[in-house]
């Protein structure tokens, strides 16, 4: 069974009650439910944290072992080289997903910091982001 870690960045705890326009009125844990359904062949762990040090010891400690990991850094995203390095110190490759389209939002939120350590990207599908990244993975 292949093993895929999924790890939502800061405020993504609030998903369904944090600015519905942009992205959407569904928790996090009510699409996991979703998601689970859909790859009843693929473990899927799900990890938030609001705090850098946090993503970055679960990149650690899934970044030898899992098949993928997809991570959404939110506003991390756009910041932390200490994520992206993270990213770069492990073996295990790492989607990075967006719910929201940043290019066509403010102009600070169009740089990322962890794409160039990706190995792909998926932005702008809403949730459904997530269930993109994880059949790429299924690929390889
Ligand atoms: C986000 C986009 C980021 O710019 C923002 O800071 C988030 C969410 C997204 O999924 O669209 O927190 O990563």
């Amino acid at each position: 069974m292949k093993r895929i870690q999924i790890i939502n960045g800061p405020n993504l705890n609030l998903l369904g009650k944090r600015e519905p326009t942009v992205y959407g009125n569904q928790s996090f844990e009510q699409y996991l439910e979703e998601l689970k359904s859909q790859f009843p062949d693929v473990q899927l762990d799900y990890f938030q944290s609001n705090t850098e040090g946090a993503i970055i010891d679960k990149i650690h400690e899934v970044g030898f072992s899992y098949d993928a990991i997809v991570l959404n850094g939110g506003a991390y995203t756009h910041t932390s080289i200490a994520i992206a390095d993270a990213i770069r110190s492990i073996t295990v490759p790492v989607l990075e997903v967006h719910i929201s389209n940043v290019f066509k939002r403010e102009e600070y939120r169009h740089h990322s910091f962890l794409s160039e350590a990706c190995k792909g990207c998926i932005v702008g599908f809403g949730m459904d982001s997530y269930r993109l990244a994880i059949e790429a993975t299924l690929k390889f």
